[in-house]
């Protein structure tokens, strides 16, 4: 984006029109947002079907501190680390046995910004817990898997979680949260839990909390054309209570648990005025306990929300932040510094920021010339060199801060370290790709 002659004349008033001067810049067309695509239900189901298998092999349970979860949390690691995720595993004690939870990290998108989805993996020891809580745990996985099959890059950073000893009371979300520290709980922009999603007579609940997750989840369905009520089985009784308890935006879905279904909400989704779920936590949560279309809707709406929100805004390319001020750089002395303020600009700056580098100088070998971040970060641009006698630093330097958020106060810093030659910044530009 090339700014007009006026803007120009405008900039040269100095720092304190450089958030102006962006906002004159008419805004460029923002890149459509990725559509999520369909999570295929069979994948889903093969993944709960291995979970009945590592559950029949370990005396029929995958719960805390029995090897049916160590072999859980074995098989779900796997197949991420196949798929490029970078992976966790967080141990911690409880009623005298480790647990273990898995994080799974996307590489990439703003670190800043952190669209998380999580579900317990651990059962109770009295069955296999396929819809309670493999039909969670699976879905998120072929969400995951999914993410990677697209080499889907979202503007905001992914995070999975499987979560254990959810069954003791959220033991391992609350560990997880308690441990983070407080700047990187910040960091957290949603979570999204998912705990028993193909329960055998499902209803369709969205969690009543976050209402941009909340419109999102409600949103899919209503283009499936497909009606949902708010959850209200126990609010606080999965593991986004534990993130939802420091203040971390929440949301999720539920297809019910042992409550009866009324007869209003067989009118409404079909199935029988009977339990959602006859099976919770009971032997018979097996893979014959799921209901295929609750759990192919389900799958799909997560991923309908991972991609939504961690698309963000995308940045129109081009952002340009000038300061053509002279500063004069004092011979042999202090170091002086042309700042600009960034606005306006979502998540980090780019691997390519360009920095337009104007001094007029008599022998530029004299100066050290830094360009220097919102937090203070030094990126050298040009070292000192007694022997370059040329005259003036007239270049645009290419600088990876991915590392540096993009909006604050960004300097040129420039410093002469030798007698005689003299000179001034004439201009320094950022321009966000
Ligand atoms: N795992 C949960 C439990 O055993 C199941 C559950 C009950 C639930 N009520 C809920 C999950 C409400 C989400 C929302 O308690
Ligand atoms: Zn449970
Ligand atoms: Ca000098």
């Amino acid at each position: 984006m090339n700014l007009s002659a006026r803007q120009r004349a405008l900039a040269v008033a100095g720092v304190a029109l450089a958030g102006l001067l962006a906002g004159a810049v008419p805004a460029a067309t923002a890149q459509a947002a990725a559509a999520a695509p369909d999570i295929p239900v069979a994948n889903v189901k093969q993944h709960l079907a291995d979970l009945q298998s590592i559950a029949s092999a370990n005396g029929g349970n995958r719960a805390h501190g029995r090897p049916g979860y160590q072999a859980s949390i074995n098989f779900v690691k796997a197949k991420l680390d196949a798929a490029g995720f970078t992976t966790t595993i967080q141990q911690f004690t409880s009623s005298g046995a480790t647990g273990y939870n898995l994080i799974a990290d996307w590489p990439g998108g703003d670190a800043n910004q952190v669209v998380m989805a999580g579900s317990h993996l651990d059962s109770v020891t009295s069955g296999p817990g396929i819809n309670d809580n493999g039909s969670g745990s699976a879905a998120i996985l072929e969400t995951a898997l999914a993410v990677a099959r697209s080499g889907y890059q979202p503007t905001k950073h992914l995070r999975f979680a499987w979560w254990g000893a959810e069954e003791l009371g959220l033991v391992g979300s609350r560990y997880y949260v308690n441990n983070l520290p407080a700047t990187d709980r910040a960091k957290i922009s949603g979570y999204l839990n998912f705990d028993m999603i193909g329960s055998p007579n499902p209803g369709y609940f969205v969690y009543d909390d976050d209402p941009t997750i909340e419109k999102t989840f409600k949103d899919y369905f209503a283009g499936l054309g497909v009606p949902t009520e708010i959850e209200t089985e126990g609010d606080g009784r999965s593991d986004h209570a534990s993130f939802k308890n420091v203040g971390i935006p929440v949301g999720g879905l539920f297809t019910g648990a042992s409550r009866t279904k009324t007869s209003a909400q067989v009118q409404k989704w079909g199935g029988t005025a009977t339990a959602f779920d006859r099976c919770y936590h009971s032997s018979c949560d097996t893979t014959a306990n799921i209901n295929d279309t609750a759990l192919d809707r389900n799958s799909d709406a997560i991923a309908h929300a991972i991609w939504t929100l961690s698309s963000g805004t995308t940045n129109p390319p081009g952002k340009v932040f000038e300061n053509t001020s002279d500063v004069s750089i004092p011979d042999n002395g202090a170091a002086v510094t042309s700042s600009v303020s960034v606005t306006g600009v979502t998540g980090n700056a780019p691997s390519n920021l360009a920095v337009g580098v104007d001094i007029i100088h008599t022998w530029r070998g004299d100066l050290v010339v830094d360009l220097v971040a919102p937090d203070g970060t030094v990126y050298n641009l040009k070292p000192f060199s007694s022997s370059d006698s040329a005259d003036n630093v007239q270049t645009t330097y290419t600088v990876n801060a991915s590392a540096e958020v993009a909006n604050g106060t960004w300097s040129l810093r420039v410093q002469d370290r030798a007698t005689y030659d003299t000179g001034y910044i004439n201009g320094f530009k950022l321009t966000f790709s």
